[in-house]
């Protein structure tokens, strides 16, 4: 590849201090780490995003910025929260959102990598979390990486300067952004 893959991170909630979307920038630092740019589209630009309306009507400026980062990207990083049992409205959203792309020649998330990371105070719902947001992923004609983080935000998972406290979490997040970046490159070499 002679220029460096873009690998767009999405996910958070609007919390102040998320750790899904701390856990999503450690992956995305991990990254940096494997030379890939990247790009954090996190809670807060999220949660700004209107409900996606599938009439015909203007977009407003958060959501065309929200299609082209997608659209740019040779990977993704997608974080949500387990929030009953699956993942969030303001993710979800997001995801629906990119309908505004159904039109492209590559709709959606047509041929990119796509890592996944859950966070849940438990490990029923990281479960469950995981295996929906797969499916839309699939839906979305993305590719799963083979493996998906789950940490369990139950015991406070960062510390002061945002890296993992248990080291099983830090290989967790390094092993998503390695899987987005190898991908990307692979196929960028075809
Ligand atoms: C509306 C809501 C629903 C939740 N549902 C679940 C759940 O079903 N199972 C679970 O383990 N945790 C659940 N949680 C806890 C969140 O998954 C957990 O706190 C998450 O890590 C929050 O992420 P944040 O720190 O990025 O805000 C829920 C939290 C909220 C606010």
């Amino acid at each position: 590849m002679s220029r460096k893959p873009l690998i767009v991170g999405l996910g958070g909630t609007i919390r102040a201090g998320s750790s899904t979307e701390k856990a999503l920038v450690c992956a995305l630092r991990h990254a940096e780490g494997l030379g890939a740019e990247t790009r954090l589209l996190g809670g807060e630009f999220l949660g700004g995003l209107p409900i996606f309306d599938p009439r015909p009507g203007d977009s407003t400026a958060g959501q065309i910025e929200l299609a082209e980062a997608i659209r740019s990207a040779d990977g993704v990083i997608v974080a949500s929260p387990g929030y009953h049992g699956s993942i969030s409205g303001v993710i979800k959203n997001a995801l629906d959102t990119l309908e505004l792309t159904r039109s492209d020649p590559s709709p959606y998330l047509t041929a990119k990598p796509v890592g996944t990371i859950i966070t849940a105070d438990g490990w029923q719902a990281a479960g469950t979390t995981l295996m929906a947001l797969r499916a839309i992923i699939h839906a979305l004609r993305g590719w799963p990486t083979p493996f998906g983080a789950a940490l369990n935000a139950g015991t406070g998972l960062f510390d002061e300067a945002g890296d993992c406290k248990d080291q099983k979490d830090a290989w967790q997040l390094a092993t998503v952004a390695e899987q987005v970046v190898e991908f990307a490159q692979m196929k960028a070499r075809r």
